[in-house]
């Protein structure tokens, strides 16, 4: 494919001059700047031009920030990943004429950390350039001395992990599972089928958020990276990604293809299947790895009972689940060509979500014990999140790294409250007052 000359300066500057419109020819403009064209120390764009507003982002000062965010109160907070912290904030045309008003999740980096400067700027180029109703929306960024934030739209209901997981919200149902996993296949069938691939690379639970309704966005593009071009079948890289979701090749050998993206896709449609996390050290040895654990089992029908989300409590449909359970099976495929591609993914689940034959159940609330009422972040799940995965990668990502061990060492802590506590809690079955002790 012969693709049109011109040099990114021409774009860039002509994207920059305006917020609101874009004045180069739309041609142009829809020629995907790269992060290469940038590392280039012959790039007609240089990092200064960020200072201006480049792809309609808003560039905020750090005062406009902290006052959206309370100067970054506690009570913003809404958790933190290898960035940095990230706090809800409020925008609108008081903060500076001209803005939406809108709530918004600030992100800041970490100046301490080893991740950074590449992931801000890999977030700016890929999110300021595409849009999709399934990739979340970059409202714009700040770059003032040395320090790096990031503005999105606010997500409402955060991210699938803590969804999941957490013991003490009502168990996400069968079908708003599948409603998530076409979401987010749609996100990645889109960057995938990009004119220049994207390849999204760090595809896992805590990433993908979900709005009001359930609708999946893919958030984090600071791994993101543009995949093969020409005649190149993948590209090579430093492994980078997270325990249990990263693609065994991709770890092998640090050759990336979309199809990596498609294993990590089959790890999160196994967890909602499931219910259990990629990985778990709190299981026995054979049952900590879900993949290794659970796929030998996704090919037989008569068993898949036996990994069926208990949560779900059979409200799901049997031709359904077999549908979902065979195509996970295909996705964590050891060989990246038997993977289906994430348009086919996407299709299939479609048919799986018009599937309803779901059994009607009792509806069951928990009842906490006395005395062992769970505290807020509990409830939220935060002190679980981001503790299943070591990242690989600790070459670029060293401090990351440790500080995940270091939640590490905490997950353990708190798992073993949490299991003296769900002993003493109660199920009680509204309808025929009958209580059972829970596991
Ligand atoms: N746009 C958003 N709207 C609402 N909540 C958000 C948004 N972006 C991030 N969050 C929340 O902020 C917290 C930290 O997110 P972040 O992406 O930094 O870390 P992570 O995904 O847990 O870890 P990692 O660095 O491995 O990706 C998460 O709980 C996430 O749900
Ligand atoms: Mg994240």
């Amino acid at each position: 494919m012969v693709l049109k000359k011109f040099t990114w300066k021409s774009v860039i500057l002509g994207c920059l001059k305006s917020e609101s419109s874009c004045p180069v020819p739309k041609q142009a403009c829809s020629q995907r700047l790269s992060l290469s064209d940038l590392s280039n120390p012959d790039s007609p764009i240089s990092f200064s031009d960020l200072s201006n507003s480049v792809f309609n982002l808003h560039v905020f000062t750090l005062k406009e920030l902290q006052t959206a965010t309370n100067i970054f109160s506690k009570s913003n907070y809404l958790g933190a990943g290898g960035f940095g912290a990230v706090y809800k904030g409020f925008i609108d045309d008081k903060l500076r004429p001209g803005l939406k008003a809108q709530p918004v999740a600030v992100k800041v980096l970490d100046l301490d950390g080893s991740q950074g400067h590449r992931e801000w700027l890999a977030e700016i180029l890929f999110l300021g350039q595409l849009k999709h109703r399934h990739l979340v929306s970059l409202v714009g960024y700040c770059c003032e001395d040395e320090n790096r934030l990031l503005v999105y739209e606010y997500i409402e209901r955060g991210n699938l992990e803590n969804k999941l997981f957490n013991r003490y919200s009502a168990a996400l149902p069968w079908l708003t599972r599948l409603k998530i996993a076409v979401g987010t296949a749609k996100g990645l069938a889109f960057l995938h089928e990009e004119e220049k691939p994207v390849i999204y690379r760090d595809f896992k639970a805590s990433n993908v958020l979900l709005d009001s309704d359930y609708n999946a966005k893919l958030s984090d593009f600071g791994l993101a990276m543009d995949g093969p071009e020409g005649d190149d079948s993948h590209i090579t890289t430093p492994v980078m990604g997270t325990e249990g979701y990263a693609a065994p090749e991709y770890i092998m050998t640090g050759h990336l293809t979309t199809m990596s993206d498609v294993f990590s896709f089959g790890v999160v449609l196994l967890e909602l299947i499931t219910g259990r996390r990629s990985v778990d050290r709190s299981r026995p040895n054979r049952e900590q790895n879900l993949v290794k654990w659970a796929r030998p089992q996704l090919k037989d029908p008569r068993k898949l009972d036996q990994i069926m989300d208990p949560r779900l409590e059979g409200q799901y449909s049997t031709e359904g689940a077999r549908k979902a359970a065979a195509l996970a099976y295909r996705c964590l495929s050891h060989h990246p060509k038997s993977r289906p591609t994430m348009s086919t993914v996407v299709k299939t689940l479609e048919t799986v979500l018009s599937l309803t034959d779901i059994p009607v159940g009792p509806f069951v609330y928990i009842v906490p014990t006395e005395g062992k009422i769970p505290s807020d972040q509990e409830k939220n799940g935060k002190e679980s999140s981001k503790c299943d995965g070591k990242q690989v990668g600790i070459k670029e990502k060293g401090r990351d790294h440790h500080r995940k061990g270091h939640w590490h060492g905490r997950r353990i802590e708190s798992l073993m409250y949490r299991a003296v506590y769900s002993d003493t809690a109660l199920y009680k079955t509204i309808g025929t007052g009958l209580y059972s002790p829970r596991n």
